[in-house]
């Protein structure tokens, strides 16, 4: 589907549901991780990437206080009062804007009531960071629908993020909101989880980011995610750094025999990530794609050995992208537990790269897999349509 096949059938829904048409566009990105599993609550560094894959949400001011929102994705959804903003379990998936709604509310900002219809090309819960670019669009629509609030992308991911972790009950990182926010164009963002800021770095020319979908669900909510997060905290607060962040690699293997066994294989993998994550930057920096291979392959190790968090289709997906015609390096990406992957391809190998992926994926588990070429994109923001008419 086009851009203009896209904004067609939004626009025709949106007159079925509400009787009108929009008068807001704005989109918000997925994200891809390139380099830096898990390294984000510990306030360490990530190679992210934002992609062309989006989230559309077109809006209407209302004239009262609630807001209306349906998904051309997803069943249910419907309205809710900005003035009794509670939790929606029939249709969960409204939480990501509901929560964005309290948290802007708590933190003083005046909220005006819409019509909405959402529109993803982002693969749900399967690590791309569908939920966060919910939020993100949803804070836009807020924001421009009060004449352009003044909230700086930095403040706007943090809320986005507290909506995910207070309202949503995901205890998740800054990652997937800040990169939907800051993503830029032919770029990857080294993001610094710490001081929420990052630097922009050109992929390596003639290397195609390929996302591999293993099709495998995962769900953050489980007790997982939650308990990697402590063991990394509890392995800090018994090294007494604040985060593993502050553990140069060299200090950590001098000291890692004071932990217990499992919490210094889950800190291992952290604080190794984390330097794994500066050196992909610099690797994309000098064009080395020697190195693309070799980070990508002790990030890989680590999360199966350390961190424990792939499942048995990521082993068969790291498989079949490993021996992959065109194959520079791959990986796990997301939370991992299933989910999407990543492969670095020579570009003129992707089409090769993608049709032995899927025959060879699909021999071993019975299951096709997905395979998503990916663009690094802007960040969220008004959408401009040609013929636009606001
Ligand atoms: C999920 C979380 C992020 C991050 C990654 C793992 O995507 O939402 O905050 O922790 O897992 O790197």
């Amino acid at each position: 589907m086009d851009v203009n096949q896209r904004k067609q059938l939004l626009e025709q829904e949106f007159y079925r549901r509400f009787g009108c048409s929009p008068v807001l566009w704005v989109q918000a990105p997925g994200r891809v991780d390139l380099m830096g599993s898990h390294t984000d609550y510990n306030q360490g560094y990530v190679l992210t990437m934002a992609i062309d894959r989006t989230t559309w949400l077109a809006a209407r001011p209302r004239d009262d206080r609630q807001v209306v929102i349906y998904s051309l994705n997803l069943e249910g959804g419907g309205p809710f009062s900005l003035d009794r903003i509670t939790p929606d379990t029939q249709s969960p998936w409204t939480n990501y804007i509901r929560g964005v709604a309290a948290v802007f509310a708590a933190a003083g900002y005046p909220l005006r009531g819409f019509d909405g219809l959402i529109h993803s090309t982002i693969p749900f819960g399967s690590g791309l960071s569908s939920s966060a670019a919910v939020e993100v669009a949803a804070a836009q629509v807020f924001t421009l629908l009060n004449g352009g609030l003044d909230i700086p992308p930095v403040q706007m991911a943090r809320l986005c993020q507290q909506a995910e972790n207070e309202f949503v009950g995901v205890n998740s990182g800054i990652l997937d909101q800040y990169s939907s926010l800051m993503g830029r164009e032919g770029h990857a963002l080294l993001l610094d989880c710490r001081h929420l800021t990052h630097q922009t770095i050109p992929l390596p020319e003639g290397v195609q980011v390929v996302i591999c979908d293993t099709r495998a669900k995962r769900e953050l909510t489980g007790s997982e995610y939650g308990e990697r997060r402590a063991q990394c905290e509890a392995g800090a607060a018994q090294l007494g750094v604040s985060a593993l962040r502050d553990l140069p690699v060299e200090t950590f293997y001098r000291r890692e025999a004071e932990l217990p066994d499992i919490l210094a294989r889950r800190c291992r993998f952290i604080v190794e990530e984390n330097q794994r994550v500066l050196d992909l930057a610099d690797a994309f920096t000098r064009g080395d794609l020697a190195a693309i291979d070799r980070l990508t392959a002790a990030s890989f190790i680590g999360a199966r050995h350390l961190y424990q968090i792939v499942s048995p289709e990521m082993e068969a997906m790291m498989q079949a992208m490993r021996t992959g015609p065109g194959v520079i390096g791959a990986r796990q990406a997301g939370a991992g537990f299933g989910g999407c992957m990543v492969a670095f391809v020579h570009r003129d190998a992707t089409a090769d790269f993608a049709a032995h992926v899927q025959s060879v994926y699909h021999r071993a588990t019975g299951v096709m897999p997905g395979v998503y070429p990916a663009q690094a994109a802007a960040g969220a923001g008004r959408l401009v349509l040609e013929a636009e008419n606001v």
